[in-house]
């Protein structure tokens, strides 16, 4: 249920975070072919279970289909250059990253002549490259990421095997109550991304000014009545709303402060007072795959 993120940790020090994370007790990574560092964790997993510290089975390793493999015949290429990567014989979580398609070849989209509308390669023929893979033992379950209700809900009446997880961005700001009472409906697990506002994220995609989560004078509060952190009070909500959540550390003290957060519970008017701070407010909104002329929109997106 809390696990470690791995997006933004840099080369050169990924590889201690997740060590310093296994040895602390975390058994779940979140990682993704595009965050670019699956070969240094991969060399670090492997020596922790040379090591003795974790054995394979104990361990839930999530990775992520990027973009521009949504193509049947490039899914399973894709994974296995992950597995390779991970030196995992198989995953334990694979997750279509995002319900948008990219050309062959392309890392990050420029223009419309970048990408490819879902009319033209569906998420239900990617789908099903999934789940050719999970009969092959390549991976254990398959799942989405960043779905609206409309697209996870057509996939699940068009599905072979169900998605397991769909992983979106959840935090006091961006409760998403209906999708999870939606998942809930339809036996589909959440997973939170972004649990602590997302602040080391690429300028980029950062605007300048925006509400910072961890400085919330409510959740703030919280932390002071219940002698915690603020960062503490966001995993707790998170885990107590029955969603799995991955915050990413690479720092040795932090990464221990967020798995204790799994220790305890919020009362129930902490829980009420953090309801009260739902904004609808996303800090990973997808605009960057919205171009001129382009077959995607943020309606579409998160319909
Ligand atoms: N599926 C998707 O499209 C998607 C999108 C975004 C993220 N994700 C996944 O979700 C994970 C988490 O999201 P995220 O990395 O965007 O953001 P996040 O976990 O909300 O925030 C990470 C930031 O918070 C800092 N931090 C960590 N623990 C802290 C603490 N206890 N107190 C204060 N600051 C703390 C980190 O810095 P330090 O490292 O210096 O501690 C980092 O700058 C990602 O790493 C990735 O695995 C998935």
């Amino acid at each position: 249920m809390l696990g470690l993120g791995t997006w933004n940790a840099q080369p050169g020090e990924v590889g201690a975070a997740v060590h310093a994370a296994l040895r602390l007790g975390y058994r779940h990574i979140d990682c993704a072919a595009i965050y670019g560092n699956e070969a240094e964790i991969g060399t670090v997993l492997s020596a922790a279970i040379d090591e003795g510290v974790v054995t394979r089975e104990q361990l839930w390793i999530t990775s992520k289909l990027w973009n521009n493999a949504h193509a049947p015949e490039a899914v399973e290429p894709a994974l296995k250059k992950t597995l390779a990567d991970l030196r995992l014989d198989y995953l334990d979580l694979y997750l279509i990253h995002w319900p948008v398609a990219f050309r062959p070849g392309v890392l990050m989209p420029e223009s419309a002549e970048d990408l490819i509308a879902l009319e033209e390669l569906p998420i239900a023929a990617t789908w099903e490259a999934l789940e050719a893979t999970v009969e092959q033992g390549l991976c254990r379950h398959i799942g989405v990421s960043n779905f609206g209700a409309a697209t996870l809900g057509a996939l699940l009446d068009q599905a072979r095997i169900r998605p397991a997880v769909n992983q979106i961005e959840l935090h006091p700001y961006l409760q998403q109550s209906n999708m999870l009472s939606f998942c809930e409906a339809r036996g589909v697990h959440l997973t939170g991304y972004a649990p602590l506002g997302s602040a080391g994220r690429p300028a980029f995609i950062r605007p300048s000014g925006e509400p910072v989560l961890l400085e919330d004078p409510t959740i703030h509060a919280i932390a002071g009545h219940r002698g915690i952190t603020p960062a503490q009070v966001l995993l707790r909500w998170a885990l107590q709303r029955r969603t799995a959540v991955i915050p990413k550390s690479v720092s040795p003290a932090r990464l221990c402060e967020n798995l204790a957060a799994a220790e305890g519970d919020l009362a129930a008017e902490d829980m009420e007072a953090i309801a009260a701070l739902d904004r609808g407010r996303r800090y990973i909104d997808g605009s960057i795959w919205v171009k001129p002329g382009g077959p995607y929109t943020l309606e579409s997106l998160w319909a």
